[in-house]
């Protein structure tokens, strides 16, 4: 989605500028939800970084621990070791009092549009909330709301309609109005298209790649699903129960993957070429993710792994650079040749 040269090189992780965001050891683990069940181990200690102006896509399976992760960034959730820095700068404990500063360059969008937006609240109030907790008068938030629905293609004399009155993919819009309302350099998009028809997720995707172009905004963009990601972002990492077994520049990633669970996301994407659908290889997982309050030991993707081997079932393996002279790194005992 950028020409950010640090970004889309293949030594993108390795770039010595300060990364706009950098993750490190980042956990989450919630108590169990019952009276003594096990904690869940939601993120298990992941690392990657974000350049400013770049689209990170973090992709996995439902419950792999993607919204906790997004959520730990703009500190929605405070992680329970692990650090978050933003530009630099150590945020990972910061009070309430001195993160409202930095809430003007970290926001997010939702999954849901219309369960994101105060159905009680008009869309003025909406866009303008943010400004206004930053200190713009109602005046100057009204009038930064109108720019605002105009920049992401609402007519701004919707402005003091309330969010039934809109569509889903019209909603949607109005979430991401309101995240650009105090100039962020980081949004952290939490499946912002899945819940819209296919004809609408591309008009949203779009509009995303137009705003990242005008403003320099960085994405850390979620999904479930490799094809989503596969337009908009610069890199892509692949999550698993809570870890990243895959991460680097998106062409690598999507032409040589190397971790046995990037080949099967990506098996499952489906050609435009209806001759090369049909001949290529399925490679079906067999059950779904286990539990993260249950992680199995080793490698915790040996269960379902066609590639799995003694070793993996006790020894997990580190995520770290497969192959020499590739940024792209990989958490496996046997990953693909690049
Ligand atoms: N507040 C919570 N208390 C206990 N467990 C939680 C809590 N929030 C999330 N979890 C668990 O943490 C794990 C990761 O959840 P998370 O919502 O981050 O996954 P996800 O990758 O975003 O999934 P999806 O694709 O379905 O949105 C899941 O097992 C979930 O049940
Ligand atoms: S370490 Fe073993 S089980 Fe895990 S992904 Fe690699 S081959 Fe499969
Ligand atoms: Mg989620």
């Amino acid at each position: 989605m950028t020409t950010t040269t640090t970004a889309t090189s293949d030594a993108a992780t390795s770039t010595t500028s300060t990364p706009l965001l950098s993750v490190r050891d980042l956990t989450m683990t919630f108590p169990g939800r019952r009276a003594r069940s096990a904690p869940v181990r939601a993120v298990d200690g992941i690392d990657f970084e974000v350049a400013a102006g770049e689209t990170l896509g973090l992709v996995g399976e439902s419950g792999c621990g993607k919204s906790t992760t997004g959520r730990m960034i703009v500190r929605l959730l405070e992680p329970t070791a692990g650090s978050v820095s933003y530009d630099g700068r150590d945020i990972t404990h910061l009070s309430q009092r001195e993160l409202k500063p930095l809430r003007r360059d970290l926001q997010m969008v939702f999954q849901d549009p219309h369960s994101s937006l105060n159905p009680r609240q008009t869309v003025a109030r909406i866009i303008s909330d943010p400004l206004m907790v930053q200190g713009s008068s109602a005046a100057e938030a009204r009038k930064r709301a109108v720019e605002l629905m105009d920049l992401v293609g609402l007519i701004p004399e919707h402005i003091d309609r309330y969010p039934h009155e809109f569509s889903g993919g019209q909603a949607q819009r109005i979430g991401i109005a309101r995240s650009l309302a105090t100039s962020p350099r980081l949004v952290v998009a939490d499946e912002p298209v899945s819940a819209l028809d296919v004809s609408v997720q591309a008009q949203i995707v779009n509009l995303m790649e137009r705003l990242q172009r005008e403003l320099g905004l960085a994405y850390l963009f979620i999904a479930h699903d490799l094809s989503v990601v596969k337009r908009v972002c610069d890199r892509v990492a692949v999550m698993y129960l809570g870890r990243i077994v895959e991460i680097g520049v998106k062409e690598r990633v999507y032409a040589a993957p190397a971790h046995p669970y990037t080949r099967a996301l990506l098996s499952a994407v489906p050609l435009p070429d209806p001759a090369a659908e049909r001949a290529r290889e399925r490679i079906t997982l067999l059950g779904d993710p286990p539990s993260p309050a249950a992680p199995p030991p080793g490698c915790t993707f040996h269960p379902r792994c066609p590639k799995a081997q003694e070793i993996c079932r006790t020894e997990a393996p580190l995520l770290r650079i497969a192959s020499p002279g590739e940024a792209r790194q990989v958490a496996c005992h046997f990953p693909e040749a690049a």
